[in-house]
């Protein structure tokens, strides 16, 4: 079985880090979004790895290399983002005639899905794909099962869903859908999308079955969706100190990496802070990702994540926040008011002002 992970998109949900970078390289847990899914189908025995990319191909490429976990990486252009179904056509020459995973870059299924995936290799229907309960499946594809599990019909984001059981982003395919790929038409948003490719295949009676996952799922879509991978990623970490750590107190599972340093401050678990970053006299935590060669002084932040090379010296706490590769966020007097430099699409949050004496 091969692996074809879907990396192209424009993330426009992601503005404004998706203008300076491709959402499957955003940071969790300090690694790529994309290094956790390369690696999920690398655990099912998979050691050859498409990955479809737009205009950041290269970028990407560059973070993940040719080899991951043993695996081969193959990076298959797509001109841009023409659906989920249009993936699998540009793929077509490197899946040639065997089995295939398709995985979403950018959704974590963190408890991964071998043993579907085994159901997959022993029962070889047309297409498997692999469900999830959801609270409001309206924003989601989602598959109709008959009672003996059997797919019946899959509708992208309804309306009035009959079903609440989501379409997590992860299929099996054997070389049958080829031919539906290559059958469908562009759906009104304009995209081959990937959910009227298997329903062609149901349509045109073949098996299309659907396995249940129940762990952990989320795609990395937004940015409250980024954070909530994050902190279940951190919780999952075990503590390391393995830099310099000076006075202070440390709770909970903290990880310093090797050169990383931290003086006078507090970290509450769960907490990472990045190789070469320095931290002075900050309370951080919980939930709390520092990148690479950040400077951190006076600051305090929760439920966030730092992105590398990035300046924080503002006393403000800062809760559910993304701080982009190399930004600032520094401090003034009281007079002299917030001053933002804030490009296109940012998204800022300011406290309401307390009455009361100024401090
Ligand atoms: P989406 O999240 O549906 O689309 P998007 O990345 O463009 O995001 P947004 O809606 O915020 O603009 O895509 C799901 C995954 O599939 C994601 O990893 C990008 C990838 N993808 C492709 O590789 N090619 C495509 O043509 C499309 C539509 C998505």
């Amino acid at each position: 079985m091969k692996g074809l992970i879907l990396s192209g998109g424009l993330g426009m949900r992601l503005r404004p880090l998706s203008y300076a970078m491709p959402k499957q390289l955003v940071p969790v847990a300090n690694r790529p979004v994309l290094d956790y899914v390369v690696e999920n189908v690398r655990r099912l025995g998979v050691s050859e790895i498409g990955v479809v990319a737009g205009d950041w191909g290269p970028q990407i490429a560059a973070a993940m290399g040719h080899e991951r976990f043993g695996a081969k990486i193959t990076y298959i252009p797509q001109d841009r983002p023409r659906g989920l179904a249009h993936c699998v056509q540009v793929a077509r020459d490197f899946l040639g005639q065997d089995d295939f995973a398709v995985w979403l870059g950018d959704s974590l299924l963190l408890d991964g899905v071998g043993e579907i995936a085994a159901e997959f290799t022993q029962a070889r229907p047309a297409a498997q794909v692999v469900v999830s309960k959801v609270t409001d499946p309206r924003q989601f594809g989602v598959a109709e099962l008959g009672p003996d599990g059997s797919v019946q019909r899959l509708t992208e984001k309804p309306g009035e869903p009959r079903s609440d059981l989501a379409l997590t982003g992860v299929y099996f395919f054997t070389p049958a859908i080829h031919q539906a790929v290559g059958a469908i038409v562009p759906s009104a948003r304009g995209e081959l999308e990937l959910t009227d490719a298997v329903q062609w295949l149901l349509d045109h009676g073949h098996q299309v079955t659907a396995s249940r996952y129940e762990g952990f799922w989320q795609d990395a879509g937004r940015p409250a969706d980024v954070l909530a991978c994050n902190r279940r990623v951190l919780a999952g970490l075990a503590g390391a100190i393995g830099g310099q750590v000076d006075g202070g107190h440390i709770r909970g599972q903290v990880v310093v990496e090797t050169g990383a340093t931290v003086r006078r401050s507090t970290l509450q678990g769960p907490v990472l802070i990045g190789a070469g970053s320095v931290v002075e006299d900050s309370h951080l935590g919980p939930n709390v990702s520092i990148g690479r060669c950040c400077r951190l002084a006076g600051a305090r932040l929760s439920d966030s994540i730092v992105l590398d090379e990035a300046v924080i010296t503002a006393p403000h706490l800062l809760t559910g926040s993304l701080i982009g590769r190399g930004a600032t966020v520094g401090r003034t007097s009281w007079d002299a008011g917030h001053r933002l430099l804030l490009s296109d699409h940012a998204d800022v949050t300011l406290p309401t002002l307390q009455a009361g004496p100024r401090p």
